[in-house]
């Protein structure tokens, strides 16, 4: 049984190899034809017969759209894979017959006639000599004058200005402005009716090149304005520039789009499907399938002023349904908004200050950055101005409610500028999005700058409280540790050593006035000892209070108090000796003595 069906699959493989092998020789096989990609004066391709570009990338002839074998057509599809075609000629008319032919008359026109000799398609201009048609390599199907075959300045007609759903690499999507010819790509009806759709793509030439796409009279999407280097919302162009090169054409008689493959690139095109979504599509040889490389509309965000005027779409911000209101500004509606539906847009918070149009308005600039621009169709630009010159214009003019640079090429904050009157619509966030400097009211701003000083002071603040209370928590602890040294016990001498170290208080001990006496404790050390009145009716433990805390009185000029002795009503203080009576001692350790002395709150009153 598996035997069978590996033979079975080896079979399948085979028959599918053949077939391919088959149709791939079939052209010249079938009917002995020449291979040609130049239809002469007075010459045809009826159907059957075909043209194929030099290098063999492009196909012309008659074909059916799958599942549709009555109707005849006259495109241009890939050799390589004929299901894309990206050129028709008659759209509108099909034939319904196998006898159509495609001529050139002795004047230059292409006629594709029926089987009855009537026109179904025509190319519409004349020459004053003989033409030839030739296909070339690009997938433009040209008309010259014949001496002017291989030369590019002769061209009477050409398929490439006249595009079906699919712009292929040199073609051009714009406008002439000067006789208002259009280059657009119009959608099929469906996937097998070439029949002229519902769905455009277009070059809007107001304001900044844009490329728009519209469905019957409704803006659906837009790329966004050129800046020299992409279209603003689209900024993943410049992502597969090694593949693809972009430009945007702006010359007095053409305004345009076009997209060129560099040398090893893959076969690419972009189609514009039925349902208006362009596909930028590349072909993969290995497994003979068209890769999606980028697509548009990409997300609910691009969908066409989808949060309204002055709001803005995040694809990151699902919670919110994507829509919110730039800065300075509420949803029009809170009602509508609450039901999730936001192309009502927003509504400024406090009106601008128009300052008389003379410059002295209070108004300023917040900038909005990674955005898309909005809609530059009723904006002001100005490839001559600088970024700076364009503030100043927006200030100086009551309508203007935002600028931004309209070229980024140079870097920094771009040049150029580009100004919106009244309102902006169809600003969303994107990655390496632009600079939109929105104007707002004094009062925005300050709530920005209180915003900012909030989001500045409110962290440092923080800072300082947490070194605060950490410095605090330290101080505790050290207190806690000085507490502990509070309980360590002060030395308490007995009052026998004190007798001995003094010699019984011998007047050949005393230290002048005041109590004072020397002595000699603990192998030689010897020590200054003051002996309190017995009558200061100090309690024992408030003597010892005090004097910790005389003891704590610690410093390099002061003499140091090394214990103390109780013994009965006797109350002795025990300094260090400072034998040659320094200076320290006289000046600050003396002093301290004599305070000490003389101080009734300390308590240590002398005898
Ligand atoms: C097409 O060309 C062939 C000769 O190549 C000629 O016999 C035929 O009549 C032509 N058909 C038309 C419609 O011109
Ligand atoms: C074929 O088309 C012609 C017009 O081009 C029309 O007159 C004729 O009736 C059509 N024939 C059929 C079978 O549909
Ligand atoms: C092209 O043909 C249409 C009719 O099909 C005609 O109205 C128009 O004027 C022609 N244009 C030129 C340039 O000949
Ligand atoms: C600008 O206009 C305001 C109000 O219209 C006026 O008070 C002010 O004097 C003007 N300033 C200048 C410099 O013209
Ligand atoms: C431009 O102005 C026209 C006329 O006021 C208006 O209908 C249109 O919606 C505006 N377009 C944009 C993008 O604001
Ligand atoms: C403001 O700009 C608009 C549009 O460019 C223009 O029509 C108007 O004259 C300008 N107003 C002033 C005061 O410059």
């Amino acid at each position: 049984m598996a035997a069978t069906t590996e033979l079975g699959r080896s079979l399948h493989a085979l028959i599918i190899f053949s077939v391919l092998l088959l149709l791939a020789v079939r052209p010249s096989a079938a009917a002995g034809i020449i291979v040609t990609d130049t239809l002469s004066s007075g010459g045809n391709v009826t159907d059957g017969e075909t043209l194929v570009s030099s290098g063999g990338t492009f196909t012309l002839g008659f074909f059916s759209p799958t599942g549709v074998p009555a109707k005849r057509y006259l495109g241009i599809w890939f050799t390589a894979s004929p299901p894309a075609v990206c050129w028709v000629a008659n759209r509108d008319v099909p034939l319904n017959t196998t006898t159509g032919v495609l001529v050139i008359s002795s004047s230059g026109t292409l006629h594709l006639l029926d089987g009855t000799g009537r026109t179904s398609w025509s190319s519409n201009t004349t020459s004053a000599s003989a033409a030839a048609a030739q296909l070339l390599e690009s997938g433009n199907f040209v008309v010259r004058d014949e001496q002017g075959i291989g030369d590019d300045d002769d061209i009477i007609w050409q398929s490439f200005d006249h595009p079906s759903n699919t712009l292929l690499a040199g073609q051009r999507l714009g406008k002439n402005p000067e006789t208002g010819a259009e280059w657009s790509l119009t959608s099929w009806r469906a996937p097998n009716d070439p029949t002229p759709g519902d769905c455009r793509r277009a070059m809007d030439t107001k304001g900044l090149p844009d490329c728009v796409s519209w469905q019957g009279d409704v803006k659906k999407y837009r790329t966004g304005p050129w800046n020299g280097l992409w279209f603003s919302g689209v900024p993943e162009m410049s992502s597969y520039s090694e593949m693809f090169t972009n430009d945007v054409i702006v010359k007095p008689d053409e305004v345009a789009y076009v997209f060129n493959a560099t040398p090893g690139a893959p076969l690419s095109r972009l189609v514009l499907s039925e349902v208006g979504v362009l596909q930028r599509l590349a072909w993969d040889p290995a497994s003979r399938v068209w890769n999606v490389f980028a697509q548009a509309p990409r997300d609910v965000c691009d969908g066409y002023a989808m949060c309204g005027v002055f709001g803005t779409c995040d694809v990151n911000t699902a919670s919110t349904l994507f829509c919110s209101c730039l800065q300075g500004f509420s949803p029009a509606s809170p009602a509508q908004w609450a039901m999730r539906e936001s192309s009502g847009g927003c509504r400024r918070k406090a009106p601008l200050d128009c300052g008389g149009g003379n410059g002295t308005t209070t108004d300023g600039f917040v900038v909005v950055r990674g955005v898309k621009l909005p809609d530059t169709d009723n904006a002001t630009v100005d490839m001559g101005a600088t970024v700076e010159q364009c503030r100043e214009r927006c200030l100086g003019n009551c309508s203007c409610v935002a600028y931004a640079a309209a070229d980024i090429r140079g870097g920094g904050g771009g040049s150029g500028c580009v100004m919106w009157m009244n309102d902006i619509v169809d600003v969303r966030y994107v990655d390496k999005g632009q600079d939109l400097y929105l104007r707002l009211a004094k009062s925005e701003l300050a709530k920005e700058k209180r915003g900012d000083v909030v989001k500045i002071v409110l962290p440092v603040t923080a800072f300082v409280l947490a070194l605060t209370a950490l410095g605090m928590y330290f101080v505790w602890i050290c207190r806690l540790r000085e507490f502990g040294d509070e309980n360590l016990e002060l030395p308490f001498f007995s009052f026998g050593d004190v007798i001995t170290a003094t010699n019984n208080f011998s007047a050949d001990n005393m230290l002048g006035q005041g109590g004072f006496g020397k002595g000699i404790l603990d192998e030689n050390k010897e020590v200054a000892i003051k002996r309190l009145c017995q009558s200061s009716g100090q309690g024992v433990e408030e003597f010892r209070n005090e004097v910790v805390l005389i003891a704590k009185l610690q410093h390099r000029n002061l003499v140091r108090l090394l214990g103390c002795c109780i013994h009965g009503d006797e109350k002795l203080l025990i300094y260090e000796y400072l034998p040659n009576k320094s200076l320290d001692f006289f000046i600050f350790g003396m002093e301290l003595m004599e305070r000490g002395q003389n101080n009734e709150s300390a308590g240590l009153i002398p005898c």
